[in-house]
């Protein structure tokens, strides 16, 4: 157990360890991501937190971070660096963001799978690509 004095943290990095991202190789990623912030000795200013299943399946392995809201799909332990780089300038890896945050919802990236809407229930599998 751990308890974590967050007052210097400006980002948190959540990286999905449900079963559809780790058979996909979310553990190497969680430790890549984690090596890469110690090496840069950024402990102190980059939180990361395994998840379970974050309803994106389809875009494993799923990274997610905050304050800015950017959703990942596809990552793999080679996104480390570009990852906690793109942090540090505020800025994003285009090509694997799978949704922006506008300040009021998630929008869908150009080539993301849409999905089921919520209250379709699961009639639908995958709906188009956006
Ligand atoms: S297991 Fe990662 S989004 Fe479902």
């Amino acid at each position: 157990m751990a308890t974590w004095n967050l007052s210097t943290t400006k980002h948190h990095i959540l990286i999905c360890n449900g079963s559809s991202c780790k058979k996909a190789g979310a553990e190497e990623l969680t430790q890549s991501v984690r090596n890469e912030i110690m090496a840069k000795r950024l402990d102190s200013v980059i939180h990361t937190s395994r998840t379970l299943c974050n309803g994106r399946c389809h875009d494993k392995c799923v990274l997610i971070t905050y304050p800015d809201g950017h959703w990942y799909k596809e990552m793999t332990g080679r996104d480390a660096p570009q990852l906690v780089e793109s942090l540090l300038k505020g800025s994003s890896i285009e090509d694997k963001v799978s949704h922006y945050y506008n300040g009021e919802c998630f929008i869908p990236n150009e080539g993301t799978v849409l999905g089921v809407y919520k209250d379709e229930g699961m009639v639908k599998k995958v709906s188009k690509k956006f």
